[in-house]
């Protein structure tokens, strides 16, 4: 499997699952944040390996931790969740969604429990407690797999039924200064690497 650190952004937005759902416009916003959401998840995978790792074996590697954090911080935060919470979900619920009772509603508290997870995984790390901070992983990656799961599945076909097409053109401009950059293929610089079958 290609870690992280090899996958190439601009190719990961083209040949996101978008496939599977055909009313995906090519460099859309929906298509901005699918792509988002597969670096997400590949993040999380190389965090869930390098976790087995650190149960098996117990060293534990900060630059690891410390480049989990900043792509928390910078890519997760910076970057996705601010498109998310400041144009998508208002674009939303101007549209006719509850701010208070609707899905936008409930994703953004599910963005404040993930932070609330990031706090506690920095808390560990610091302390160099490896049975919270395993707990900390644990906590985050259902949460955010679920959550990701929840926006494609649910959010995204909400968009395309409420959000006629300038919206979502008008969307796909104020994304633009929020985009990725290639920074992305530095995000995790020293991924789990698996043993060479012998
Ligand atoms: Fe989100
Ligand atoms: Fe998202």
């Amino acid at each position: 499997m290609a870690h992280v650190a090899d996958a190439d952004p601009v190719l990961d937005c083209c040949t996101m699952d978008a496939g599977a759902l055909p009313w995906v416009v090519p460099d859309g916003p929906i298509e901005v944040l699918l792509g988002e959401h597969r670096t997400i998840l590949q993040v999380l995978d190389e965090v869930e390996r390098e976790s087995r790792r650190l149960e098996a074996q117990g060293a534990l590697r900060e630059t690891f931790w410390r480049d989990v954090l900043r792509f928390l911080d910078e890519f997760d935060d910076g970057l996705h969740h601010r498109k998310e919470e400041h144009l998508l979900f208002p674009a939303l619920e101007a549209a006719g969604l509850s701010a208070e009772h609707g899905p936008t509603a409930v994703l953004r508290n599910e963005h404040l429990r993930a932070h609330g997870w990031r706090l506690r995984l920095e808390r560990a790390l610091l302390e160099r407690d490896r049975t919270r901070l395993g707990a900390a992983v644990g906590g985050y990656l259902d949460l955010a797999r679920a959550h990701v799961l929840k926006e494609n599945q649910i959010l995204f076909p909400l968009v395309q039924r409420l959000l006629p097409a300038a919206d979502l053109e008008r969307l796909g401009a104020e994304f633009r200064p929020l985009l990725a950059d290639q920074r992305l293929r530095c995000w995790i610089r020293h991924p789990y690497a698996e043993p060479a079958p012998a």
